[in-house]
């Protein structure tokens, strides 16, 4: 049993962003710039956002914080993306969710203008997406196929079972997984909470992406031995142990699960390092793109 280090994988990715940063503001004197906004104070979107700034920093891009209160009116957060479209030192633009409840998420993603849409979430993102055309790709599902890329595992042929439908991660995902790419060209059966016979599917799966959202979900029983499980959960569970009094966990039950996996994502150390990457790549291909255009 192999595992999927995300730590060397992202480290890897974010060296290499940032040798073609670098390149870019000396030859373009153009720096990558993330413009990130956060509403209200929800602890995992307060660092994650945190992380994604930081990152920023750390492969010489520039980044902007925009904070608003949890009451903030759904206008005023519209006006802000439409500024920040029009915003020639603005490259990408993305919004933190989930949003609170009077916000409308389908409202926000839409304004953003699809050629600084970071986050692949606008309708026309996923349209290319689906037809198989150069766009941005969803941070996690992107993160996910870079390291299957980087492990080189074979996906050719393979039955990949994607557990989720959410636009974050399980429906690209398993439209990533179903191109004609490599890696690629899995059959994918997508799963959701109102699929019957989970256990059989995911028993035969070559490859499991675990992406609903509840702690510990895919036990031993339901994999197949030299199974590959990428696990996305990443579920903050009280933890008196832990200084936060939280620790992190996954939708796979990790230590009965691994030891019959060819390889397996950690959580935390797995998929979640990798998203960030993801998410300066694109930023970096939004830069490049306004130079191009
Ligand atoms: N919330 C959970 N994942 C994501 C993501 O990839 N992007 C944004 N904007 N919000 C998220």
């Amino acid at each position: 049993m192999i595992i999927l280090d995300g730590k060397i994988v992202a480290a890897s990715v974010k060296e290499s962003v940032k040798a073609k940063a670098a390149l870019l503001i000396r030859e373009h004197k153009k720096t990558p710039h993330l413009a990130a906004i956060l509403i209200g104070t929800n602890g995992a979107s307060e660092t994650y956002v945190a992380n994604k700034v930081k990152t920023c920093e750390e492969i010489g891009f520039k980044s902007t914080l925009l904070r608003f209160d949890e009451n903030v009116k759904e206008q005023l957060l519209l006006d802000t993306i439409k500024k920040l479209n029009v915003d020639d030192e603005v490259d990408g633009i993305l919004v933190q969710l989930p949003l609170p409840k009077h916000i409308s998420e389908e409202k926000v993603i839409n304004t953003i203008n699809p050629s600084k849409d970071v986050d692949g979430f606008h309708p026309s993102s996923i349209g290319k997406l689906v037809q198989g055309l150069p766009t941005f790709i969803p941070a996690t599902p992107y993160g996910i196929m870079l390291m299957l890329k980087h492990y080189k595992i074979d996906t050719v042929g393979k039955h990949a079972v994607v557990i989720g439908r959410s636009n974050i991660v399980g429906r690209p995902m398993s439209i990533l997984l179903s191109q004609n790419t490599n890696p690629g060209n899995c059959t994918v059966t997508i799963c959701h909470s109102r699929s019957k016979n989970l256990t059989e599917i995911c028993q035969q799966a070559d490859i499991i992406v675990a992406a609903l959202g509840i702690p510990g979900f895919l036990k031993a029983n339901m994999i197949k031995e030299g199974a590959v499980v990428i696990d996305v959960g990443i579920t903050r569970v009280a933890d008196a142990t832990k200084k936060s009094g939280f620790s992190i966990k996954g939708d796979v039950d990790f230590e009965n699960v691994a030891p019959k996996c060819s390889y397996i994502t950690p959580v935390p150390g797995g998929v979640g390092l990798m998203t960030i990457g993801a998410l300066m790549m694109n930023t970096f291909a939004a830069a490049q793109l306004k130079i191009k255009n």
